[in-house]
């Protein structure tokens, strides 16, 4: 980088002050010593299989015991089959479902399938195959019980930052992937969609890949997709109808003792909105006994003391806030930005033992590098706050005792930076009991 700032002699003044214009994170790397991972190489991948082989094979939970395969196909009669079973090459099972393709201007998608296997016993590999031929892939259900671990990333790109995040995120075991939005940065770009698909298919296809939206995904285009979300509600289909949703951008799931709500920055979640009142019956319907935790994933962070992306969530945090905290949600994950932060338990801008545990994880990746500038001086709220890709770690041991921790990138390997323990807000009486919380929305 500092070759491009010192080439013409005559201009140095007037190159330097250019270079840092163009590359303000320059003067950042000269006042500190530790120099921050520059951003990496896109990272496209081509297909290698045939037309009617499956490609960009990924998995998602649905219901208790069933998990729905979604592919893509180049070929436009292959058959949306899965042939399943707990031998290799031995499929005692099978299911057919659905299948659907888009079109965005020029491009038209391949098939996109989505097939609900199941019922499925925890704990247990199993080897599927999709559309009758290509490769077998096998993947591992969640356990019955706990403990149960996730890996949380978002903001993740297609680079080689991602590709090592991903490495890192598979050299250990955890049970389920949890991504708070930002996947492809396709940005419009349909192509590169296929590449993240295909990019990302050793690990999604091995374990559940749940995810919600960021602004990445809106891809709207004024009078002609004035929706958005078109790549993304077709290639990445979740539960929403099974957890009594009417849209693809805001669902919920359970998973060992844990209920995952994951919501949608880039739709409307004013008290009127669809999802406000979705939420609000979502978090009525969760039963503390069955599932002590209770776990929120969004894009846009509520707290944030990075200077980028500064008060994007607030009118969202304004909107929402009191409903989980009146619900007593142990934890909200968020991305955008692109560094690490955790936070103390908050409650309206104040520290708050009876408010979720804010952790912003949008260090996923992505080719837009790091975001290097925090605030100064530090909020007495952001208890850990680093600019460097990296991946979560949350692993529920029991109804009461979670460890959360934090994997900094140091290239071909990546090490536990931050860690801390964090006990239910079901096991505290003060926050379950606390009059002051309401534990139903009767008034409204
Ligand atoms: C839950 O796990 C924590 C941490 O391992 C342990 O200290 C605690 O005793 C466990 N509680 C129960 C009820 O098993
Ligand atoms: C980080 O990587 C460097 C270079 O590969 C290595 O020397 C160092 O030991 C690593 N640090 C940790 C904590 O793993
Ligand atoms: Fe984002």
């Amino acid at each position: 980088m500092m070759e491009k700032c010192n080439n013409n002699k005559s201009f140095i003044m007037f190159s330097l002050l250019f270079c840092f214009l163009l590359f303000p994170h320059l003067l950042l790397s000269l006042e500190n010593d530790y120099v921050r991972a520059p951003v990496r190489q896109l990272v496209t991948t081509q297909n290698q299989r045939s037309d009617s082989d499956p490609q960009q094979v990924h998995i998602s939970l649905v219901g208790k015991d069933k998990i729905r395969v979604s592919w893509i196909t180049e070929d436009k009669h292959t058959q949306s089959l899965v042939e399943y079973g707990t031998n290799s090459g031995k499929y005692s099972s099978k299911a057919t479902g659905t299948h659907t393709s888009y079109q965005y201007f020029l491009y038209t998608s391949g098939r996109i399938h989505n097939t609900v296997i199941g019922p499925l016993e925890p704990s247990t590999t199993y080897f599927y195959r999709c559309g009758g031929s290509g490769p077998e892939f096998s993947f591992k259900t969640p356990p019955s019980k706990f403990p149960i671990e996730f890996a949380i990333v978002g903001d993740l790109g297609q680079t080689e930052w991602t590709q090592s995040t991903l490495k890192h995120v598979d050299s250990t075991n955890y049970d389920v992937f949890l991504l708070p939005g930002d996947l492809s940065y396709a940005d419009s770009q349909q192509p590169l969609w296929d590449s993240f698909g295909r990019l990302v298919e050793p690990y999604a296809s091995k374990k559940p890949w749940m995810v919600t939206q960021g602004n990445h995904e809106i891809e709207t285009f004024p009078i002609i997709y004035p929706h958005g979300f078109k790549a993304y509600n077709n290639r990445w289909l979740m539960p929403f109808e099974e957890s009594g949703s009417t849209s693809n951008l805001y669902y919920s799931f359970e998973v060992v003792g844990s209920h995952i709500i994951m919501l949608g920055s880039y739709t409307d979640f004013d008290d009127k909105s669809e999802q406000y009142k979705w939420l609000q019956s979502d978090l009525d319907s969760v039963d503390r006994s069955r599932t002590p935790w209770v776990i929120a994933l969004l894009h846009a962070p509520w707290y944030n003391t990075n200077e980028a992306h500064q008060g994007e969530g607030e009118s969202m945090r304004q909107a929402m806030e009191k409903l989980l905290y009146d619900a007593n949600v142990d934890l909200v994950f968020a991305g955008h930005v692109h560094a690490y932060e955790r936070f103390t338990r908050i409650y309206d801008n104040e520290a708050n033992s009876c408010g979720p545990l804010y952790v912003t994880i949008g260090d996923g990746g992505n080719r837009e590098g790091l975001a290097l500038n925090f605030k100064n001086p530090p909020s007495p709220l952001s208890l850990y706050r680093e600019p460097s890709f990296g991946h979560g770690r949350l692993q529920i041991l029991n109804e009461t005792h979670a460890h959360w921790s934090w994997y900094r990138n140091n290239d071909t390997n990546s090490f536990v930076a931050d860690g801390v323990w964090i006990q239910s807000l079901f096991s505290s009486k003060a926050c379950t009991q606390n009059p002051e919380k309401q534990t139903s929305h009767e008034e409204l």
